[in-house]
């Protein structure tokens, strides 16, 4: 029988975790000191010991067409590359400073066999939002899964200091460019077709330091449900996705972050006591995006490493 580990046994980076700080974002991937793990699974071997394998898909998603926001980097990036390996061409939108990162996540769906076409566009612009759904239809010509993805956040002590100009950027950034992206997505959605929502372990914990992101990721939760009952009867599921703490560049690039968050980044929290890697939480936006998930619709999954238990 194995021994309690009071660090946690894994194959995937956690201990050389670094003091780093991208602030004022948004970050970037090729900063991230260790690199993000985004395309490998942990497997135990019969020694009991972990290794990293690569996700191999087996056609889950072969021949469709999905658009992902903030999809040059971390979640947004494993979701478009593990997709890519499941059979779909991916459009993803980025912001115009992340070219590089997005360069990258092109190879790898490229590398999948698959067709890249990255957009530089500023969602919180309604206009924007409209220019990626029609540059995408133009491109596949159909639009089967839609990734809402992208989002910002900024630190905040005390409500009474908060710049309200920053919870605008950060309710437009985070939901109402949502609403923007799924009422022109949903134009050319069909009957098993659907949506996957990045919301956030935020919004059930609460944060105090993040007031306004924590209440946009509980606006995401229940715009889904709500979404979700709304489309079922057109056969279009609405789920998301609450991931806990992930080795991103969200988390570096989050204005008023000290440096030295990051090197303590999820290793006290318990009970896996180490932050997720972008693959570990890609996997359950394949399971809701393919017929994996065809009798789920309106759920949120949690994928934080069990810091927070839904019932
Ligand atoms: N990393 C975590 O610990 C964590 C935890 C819970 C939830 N999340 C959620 O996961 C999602 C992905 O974040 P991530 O951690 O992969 O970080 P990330 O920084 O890699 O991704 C965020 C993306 O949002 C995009 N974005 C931000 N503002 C934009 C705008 N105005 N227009 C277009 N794109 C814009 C950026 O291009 C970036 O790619 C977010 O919704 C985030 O809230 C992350």
């Amino acid at each position: 029988m194995n021994e309690p580990s009071e660090k946690p046994v894994t194959a995937f980076p956690w201990k050389e975790l670094k003091p780093q700080n991208q602030e004022g974002g948004p970050g970037l991937d090729s900063e991230l000191d260790p690199p993000a793990v985004f395309t490998q699974l942990e497997f135990w071997d019969e020694e009991q010991k972990p290794t990293l394998v690569e996700y191999e898909g087996r056609g889950l998603l072969k021949n469709k067409a999905v658009l992902i926001t903030g999809g040059d980097s971390g979640i947004g990036r494993a979701v478009g590359i593990l997709m890519a390996r499941e059979g779909a061409d991916i459009s993803f939108v980025h912001l115009p400073e992340e070219e590089s990162d997005a360069k990258i996540t092109s190879k790898e769906i490229e590398k999948a066999g698959r067709t890249a076409n990255p957009m530089a566009l500023d969602i919180r612009q309604e206009a924007n939002c409209r220019a990626a759904v029609d540059n995408h239809m133009k491109k596949f010509g159909k639009l089967n899964v839609l990734v809402n993805n992208a989002a910002m956040q900024e630190i905040c002590q005390d409500l009474i200091d908060i710049d309200l100009a920053v919870v605008e950027k950060t309710f437009r950034t985070n939901i109402l460019a949502m609403f923007a992206m799924t009422k022109f997505a949903l134009a050319h959605m069909k009957r098993g077709d659907c949506i996957v929502n990045s919301s956030s372990v935020a919004a059930y914990m609460g944060n105090p330091q993040l007031v306004d992101y924590s209440s946009t990721k509980g606006a995401i939760s229940t715009f889904t449900r709500s979404l979700a009952q709304q489309q079922a009867p057109k056969g279009i599921r609405v789920n998301a996705v609450a991931p806990g703490i992930i080795w991103t560049p969200l988390q570096p690039a989050t204005k008023n972050n000290p440096d030295e968050a990051m090197e303590t980044l999820g290793i006290n929290a318990e009970p896996l006591q180490r932050p997720g890697m972008p693959v570990e939480v890609a996997t359950a936006y394949v399971f809701l995006a393919s017929p994996l998930g065809s009798y789920t619709t309106g759920e949120t999954m949690h994928v934080n490493g069990g810091i927070e238990m839904q019932g």
